[in-house]
């Protein structure tokens, strides 16, 4: 354990805040080998979105650790618990008083915790004078959540699964510069009950098909790699979708409690997507934990996608986003 806090000890009155973007998984991540430490069944690919993003500051204050999110109390238990495992292995710092502005459409299905975490675990170990690398930052916000692990970097990030604590991190995926990748963000708000990611990858686990997901996702992994560097958005696209589709079919075969995020205007949106593709248009769709479909496009085509879903579905709401920065610090 290094011990940290005490190298800054004028950090007590001070705020430390950081802003982290959220990422959108091309190869996802959908399945636990160790709970404790939160590694995964399959190293994931993800990009950084500019338009998403939270911005975390901790402040030194109070009795116990407190979560502020958008100006309104919340519950801190996830955060309690974690903070707990950043003072495990920085060291030991007093409680702090967590404020969370999310510039995340809540609606939208957009993995918040990924921003959330990140931004959270770069406030704290600023604040308490922690100087750590992107990778020991990575690692340590894998633990809150996993997707956070991503959400240092820009644009393309690689989360490696590892073997445990130590080789379970996230790097920038050097992936050429401006690549013109647009994401289409159909919200399609659903009364169902919300299915957690953690408990909806327990269950898709349990999945008699989930072995041949991790074999094929492993490979789709080098394809995607392989069409990022040669910037073809065209192939990114197909992987994607082939990598969430068959990532959502685990939920309906799993042996637990199968289950489902789609709901028949996400169907009504993947069919979309099918007929533009027939038109000659490069639209994909990728799916996480919710019934949104983000439609992975080229830049040049968003404009002419987002007309055609409010042309065909006028009631929902529609956002695009496009490649994003890593970690930032006030
Ligand atoms: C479908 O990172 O939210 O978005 O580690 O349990 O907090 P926990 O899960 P989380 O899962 C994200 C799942 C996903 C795919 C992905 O982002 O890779």
């Amino acid at each position: 354990m290094i011990s940290l806090y005490y190298l800054n000890t004028e950090s007590k009155l001070m705020t430390s805040t950081a802003t982290a973007h959220t990422n959108i998984a091309f190869i996802k991540y959908w399945g636990k080998k160790d709970t404790l430490f939160n590694l995964p069944t399959t190293s994931s690919i993800s990009l950084t979105l500019n338009e998403f993003y939270t911005k975390t500051s901790v402040t030194q204050s109070g009795e116990t650790d407190q979560l502020i999110i958008n100006d309104t109390p919340a519950d801190s238990r996830r955060i309690h618990h974690f903070l707990n495992i950043l003072r495990e292995n920085l060291g030991d710092f007093p409680a702090l008083t967590v404020n969370s502005h999310n510039h995340v459409p809540t609606s939208a299905g957009l993995a918040s915790s990924a921003s959330a975490f990140a931004s959270l675990t770069a406030a704290v170990t600023k604040d308490i004078g922690a100087d750590l690398s992107l990778s020991q930052l990575s690692r340590l916000a894998r633990r809150g959540s996993g997707s956070a692990s991503r959400s240092f970097y820009d644009h393309f990030a690689i989360w490696h699964e590892g073997i445990d604590d130590q080789s379970s991190f996230a790097e920038s995926l050097n992936a050429p510069a401006n690549l013109p990748i647009a994401l289409v963000v159909a919200e399609i708000s659903s009364s169902a009950k919300k299915i957690g990611s953690t408990e909806g990858m327990n269950r898709a686990m349990t999945s008699p098909n989930y072995g041949t997901w991790v074999k094929n996702s492993a490979d789709q992994l080098i394809d995607m790699k392989r069409a990022i560097e040669n910037v073809d958005i065209e192939k990114i696209g197909a992987i994607a979708e082939a990598n969430a589709l068959s990532m959502h079919a685990l939920n309906l075969t799993a042996k637990r409690q199968p289950f489902t995020y789609f709901t028949s205007e996400t169907q009504q949106v993947l069919a979309l997507v099918r007929r533009l593709r027939k038109q000659g248009i490069l639209a994909f769709a990728t799916l996480d934990a919710g019934p949104n479909v983000k439609i992975i496009t080229h830049l040049e085509s968003a404009q002419q996608i987002i007309k055609e879903l409010n042309i065909t579905m006028p009631d929902i709401s529609v956002k695009i986003a496009t490649s994003g920065p890593g970690i930032s610090y006030d």
